[in-house]
């Protein structure tokens, strides 16, 4: 059984990559009937930013923690141990001043651990703990910034680089950016990237399909 793990990541609650996220788990659906798919809403609940109290519960492992760092690693095994289970994730990913939004930078804060989801070779530096899987990031934009392509980078693109090399970072390489530009240009523009969107998540359910 195959396991799809949906991140959405935008305060709005109509928010555009909601749509997305959920016309791509529709159509992975058809083609998993038995499948199964978690979603995680981190822009409604997003999770703590970080402060001295949590660095210490997330990276340092204190014999004693107090009930907030407890939840703290509770909640960021939790997030961790998702992604392991998941065989596709899916991160609904507005860009916000260029970049990701407060929520999903918060969310690497709490799932990019040092003996978790990656380590430290003294000779050759750091490594990816997860097992390689496809990452699709639905990147919606007000304005238009291209597609991602790392051959031919937006130099106001700051989200499709920073989400391939972190992601890349704890060992999922294959990151793949399904861009809907033009989200705030007005009711034709914005129709134009959505269809190159919806276009873009069925040739990425048919590639995962073959
Ligand atoms: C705080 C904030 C910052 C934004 N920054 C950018 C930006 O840097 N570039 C851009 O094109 N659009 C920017 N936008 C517009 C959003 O990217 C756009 O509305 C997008 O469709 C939001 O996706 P969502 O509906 O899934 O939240 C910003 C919106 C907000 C609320």
């Amino acid at each position: 059984m195959s396991t799809l793990l949906i991140l959405d990541t935008s305060p709005r609650g109509d928010a555009v990559s909601r749509q997305l996220t959920d016309q791509f788990m529709q159509a992975w659906n058809q083609q998993n009937p038995d499948g199964r798919v978690i979603h995680r809403d981190i822009g409604t609940t997003p999770p703590a930013h970080l402060d001295d109290e949590l660095i210490e519960a997330l990276r340092k492992q204190p014999e004693t923690l107090t009930p907030r760092q407890k939840a703290a690693r509770a909640a960021s095994d939790a997030m961790i141990q998702e992604m392991q289970e998941a065989d596709v994730i899916v991160v609904g990913a507005p860009m916000h001043n260029f970049t990701v939004t407060g929520a999903l930078r918060t969310w690497i804060d709490h799932i990019a651990r040092p003996g978790a989801t990656f380590g430290y070779d003294p000779e050759t530096g750091p490594y990816g703990l997860l097992d390689d899987k496809p990452v699709y990031v639905i990147s919606t934009r007000g304005g238009k910034y291209g597609y991602g392509d790392p051959d031919d980078p937006h130099p106001a693109d700051f989200q499709s680089g920073y989400l391939r090399h972190v992601f890349g970072f704890i060992g999922l390489k294959d990151v793949r950016i399904i861009a809907a530009n033009g989200m705030d240009m007005g009711p034709d523009p914005r129709a134009e990237g959505l269809a190159e969107a919806g276009t873009a998540i069925k040739e990425a359910i048919s590639k995962l399909a073959a």
